[in-house]
């Protein structure tokens, strides 16, 4: 495998990182399980509300060190800016300000099992610790390798609910970690 550069951190996605997060982020979950698809525009709108988040997303991106290629992301941020937060506090109870959410995580499919996803999921738990979350929480398909990853990684399932996005609706666990 070619060597990982680093874990980018950034707040904005500028120049040929926006084009690449894009491209990556719509071929992750082109792929069962999610079977999603995303037009430009709704591509745009999915990484504006990351940046234009009040208390500002965390988007972590992980490249390759030859060419700067982005082959992961995990954005996440306040349970309280995520857009569909009430949906999500009535499975779990707490204070959305000091709840962290995970609005994303993937890996280019070509670089997956190599323990990336893992990496990144681990660098949100850590930044999360650190600022002083006292739980982090996700939502995905109890049929995707993230799911058994989340388990792996001591987040527990504490509810289930239906939801739409890249034209596909489908049943998702909520879960959380208590930090
Ligand atoms: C979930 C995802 C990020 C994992 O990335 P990855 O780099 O392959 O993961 P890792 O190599 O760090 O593996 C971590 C764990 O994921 C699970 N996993 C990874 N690949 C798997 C596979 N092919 N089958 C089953 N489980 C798998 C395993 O539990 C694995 O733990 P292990 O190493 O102890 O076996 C990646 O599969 C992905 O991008 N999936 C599509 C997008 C997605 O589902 N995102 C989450 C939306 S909330």
């Amino acid at each position: 495998m070619k060597r990982i550069k680093a874990l980018h951190f950034t707040r904005n996605v500028h120049g040929s990182f926006r084009t690449q997060l894009s491209d990556l982020y719509r071929s992750v979950f082109a792929l069962p399980p999610w079977n999603e698809i995303f037009s430009d525009v709704e591509m745009e709108s999915v990484i504006g509300t990351w940046e234009s988040a009040p208390n500002e997303s965390d988007i972590h991106l992980l490249t390759h060190e030859e060419d700067d290629k982005v082959i992961g992301f995990g954005v996440g941020t306040r349970l309280d800016d995520y857009h569909d937060s009430k949906e999500v506090l009535i499975h779990i109870q707490g204070d959305p300000k000091i709840i962290y959410w995970i609005t994303e995580l993937g890996v280019d499919p070509n670089y997956q099992t190599y323990g990336l996803g893992r990496l990144l999921l681990r660098t949100l738990v850590d930044r999360s610790t650190e600022r002083g979350f006292n739980t982090i929480a996700t939502r995905t398909r109890p049929d995707s390798k993230a799911f058994t990853l989340f388990q792996k990684m001591g987040f527990v399932e504490v509810g289930r609910d239906e939801f739409t996005t890249g034209g596909v609706s489908s049943m998702r666990a909520i879960l959380m970690k208590t930090l």
